[in-house]
């Protein structure tokens, strides 16, 4: 099973210059889909879950679907959780399988942010596993996680020192990015991302990557932004290929459910493609 950590793909990620897609998955087609998409295109590729996805299936029973999809695919696939401020959920998916968790405490003040983050590192640590850290809120709320207010940006200063305290090995900062569909074309502080990682050496991860253009894509990740997030790109691909579907049926009254499934995982690996294309991906596999 080509089942690799968070930081042996982001770190050859940093190093080559190009992006990880981190897409987030909401069942076992996406989850079959975008996985054919990496096979096609020879590229790494990281499956992230929301809590709520977590918490739809059940840990175990997620893991296990995940763990019958990936088995025969070829390229490397790491399996992340996606902004979890619950102590209990990180524990529960790092004692799981899960390689690498985001513990998203930025509601909480910098200083227990970071003496807590201390322990997850810890913790994932003695299972082999790997942490994303967080002090700064993205804006928007995806799956009932996050708020719609503008991010408060610390200054680099205090990123770099939590950072550097906490030893996480990829960190989100805010740069004017925002999950969800952009209302207006966002302006990005890409020279941030320049000076985290010269000042830690750690990739960074891009949040809200829906909607950006590819020269966006290109430039922050040629600033060390390794890991780029997509959620909203794959909850659109899906459900409207799943209406335009359903219309269709509806007019012919003729309802076949593999028909169905057909046309959604056509869109989800489009989708998936493009990005993995976009990002320097595609034959990166190794
Ligand atoms: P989008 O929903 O904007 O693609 O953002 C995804 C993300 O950052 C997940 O954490």
């Amino acid at each position: 099973m080509p089942v690799v950590s968070m930081k042996e793909t982001l770190d050859r990620a940093l190093a080559g210059r190009y992006g990880v897609a981190a897409i987030n998955i909401v069942n076992d087609l996406s989850i079959e889909a975008v996985l054919a998409a990496a096979g096609e295109e020879r590229a790494p590729v990281i499956l992230q879950t929301s809590v709520k996805t977590v918490q739809m299936y059940g840990r175990r029973q997620l893991f296990e679907i995940f763990q019958a999809l990936v088995r025969d695919v070829e390229v490397p696939v790491t399996l992340h959780l996606d902004h979890c401020p619950d102590r209990a959920v990180i524990s529960d998916c790092l004692r799981g399988g899960w390689n690498s968790v985001l513990f998203d405490a930025h509601e909480l003040d910098i200083a227990e942010n970071l003496r807590q983050t201390v322990e997850v590192v810890a913790e994932a640590r003695a299972r082999g596993c790997h942490v994303e850290g967080e002090i700064e809120g993205i804006q928007g709320v995806e799956d009932g996680i996050g708020s719609d207010d503008a991010s408060v940006q610390q200054s680099l200063e205090t990123a770099v020192d939590f950072i550097t305290r906490t030893g996480v090995d990829c960190f989100a900062p805010a740069i004017g990015n925002a999950h969800g569909q952009y209302r207006a074309a966002p302006r990005l502080d890409h020279q941030r991302v320049s000076d985290l990682v010269e000042a830690t050496g750690i990739p960074m991860a891009l949040h809200g990557g829906t909607g950006l253009s590819d020269e966006q894509f290109q430039d922050l990740i040629s600033r060390g932004c390794a890991k780029v997030n997509i959620s909203t790109a794959l909850k659109e691909s899906y459900l409207k290929s799943s209406l335009e579907q359903l219309e269709g049926a509806a007019a012919k009254g003729k309802w076949d459910p593999p028909a169905l499934f057909a046309h959604q995982r056509t869109a989800v690996v489009e989708m998936a493609r493009r990005h993995l294309q976009v990002f320097g991906s595609s034959g990166r596999a190794w």
